[in-house]
């Protein structure tokens, strides 16, 4: 790296401070504000919850799909801010001694993102006071953090930025104009996105310097780890897409005979694979900071692998 390169990746760790001290914003005075969630309103975007595929609902069950998605929504982010904090930490430690400013930058965003686990639980409580019993997350964010540090810290933080990015886009989807949505909804989108864009940023610098003292050989190991913890969400979608169209059959309050269940789950599935993969490989940035580093033969494999979650 050219010292103009040092001088201005050190100018972004300070600038993402600076933004984080910014836009901080507090869980209960400026998202909840004592708010409560209202069955009435939708609360994701049709954009998100892919309302379109649910082709045999009428407007009243896809509102119902979209209150089932967000609280499926808050409890993936729950789960996977609790490994890309201790991904954090763990990189954190390479400027204990040496350069506090991006020791700063990091250690806000792990604060961040504690809040933001408690945002995403709190709102997952919330919904839970306003639907029927029943719905199930059963994915231990502990149990899947331990599976996702285990693989090499490159992949964790491609895996990262691509997760971090399409939070960028969650929050464009839902300032569209749609009165049915959920003004509180519609503000932990808001709120989230305003914090996220630093963690991008910092993703991107830490995966770059990161990726510059690793092998060819290491490097193309951890694209094929890449891949397995695609394929690992994938599997997490795939359950979760199968519980909730689950609970949507058994509390919707009509008979729904087989072959819809299987397009719900399906519908579900596709939507699911939207929010929480291709979201995020399909975004701009994502695909420059990854072909930067990686080979052509090397991106064709991780292509393969994302055509095969269609
Ligand atoms: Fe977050
Ligand atoms: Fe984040």
């Amino acid at each position: 790296m050219n010292a103009i390169n040092q001088i201005s990746d050190s100018d972004r760790y300070a600038r993402c401070i600076q933004s984080s001290k910014r836009v901080r914003w507090d869980l209960d005075e400026d998202v909840i504000r004592g708010r409560r969630f209202d069955a009435a309103h939708k609360f994701l975007p049709d954009g998100l919850s892919l309302s379109d595929a649910f082709t045999t609902l009428s407007p009243d069950e896809k509102r119902f799909v979209s209150q089932i998605q967000g609280r499926t929504y808050a409890n993936v982010f729950g789960l996977v801010e609790r490994f890309i904090n201790a991904k954090i930490l763990e990189l954190s430690r390479d400027y204990w001694l040496g350069d506090q400013v991006a020791l700063e930058a990091l250690v806000r965003f792990s604060d961040e993102e504690l809040k933001h686990q408690a945002l995403f639980r709190r709102i997952d409580t919330m919904v839970r006071d306003i639907l029927p019993d029943g719905y199930r997350f059963d994915v231990d964010s502990d149990t899947v953090g331990r599976a996702v540090l285990g693989k090499s810290t490159w992949a964790v933080l491609a895996l990262t930025l691509d997760i971090e990015l399409f939070t960028q886009l969650h929050y464009l989807q839902s300032i569209k104009p749609d009165t049915e949505l959920s003004e509180l909804f519609k503000d932990v989108f808001l709120y989230h996105w305003k914090e996220e864009s630093q963690h991008a940023i910092l993703d991107e610098l830490e995966w770059v310097r990161h990726d510059a003292g690793l092998t060819e050989e290491k490097r193309d190991r951890a694209v094929d780890e890449f891949i397995e913890l695609v394929a690992a969400v994938d599997g997490i979608l795939q359950a979760q897409a199968k519980a909730d169209a689950g609970y949507f059959a058994a509390k919707c309050g009509r008979a729904v005979h087989d072959a819809e269940a299987q397009a719900i789950e399906a519908a579900f599935l596709k939507a699911y694979r939207w929010q929480y993969i291709h979201s995020g490989a399909q975004h701009a940035r994502f695909g420059k900071v990854l072909s930067s580093l990686i080979t052509e033969k090397q991106g064709q494999r991780i292509q393969s692998a994302l055509a095969t979650l269609q």
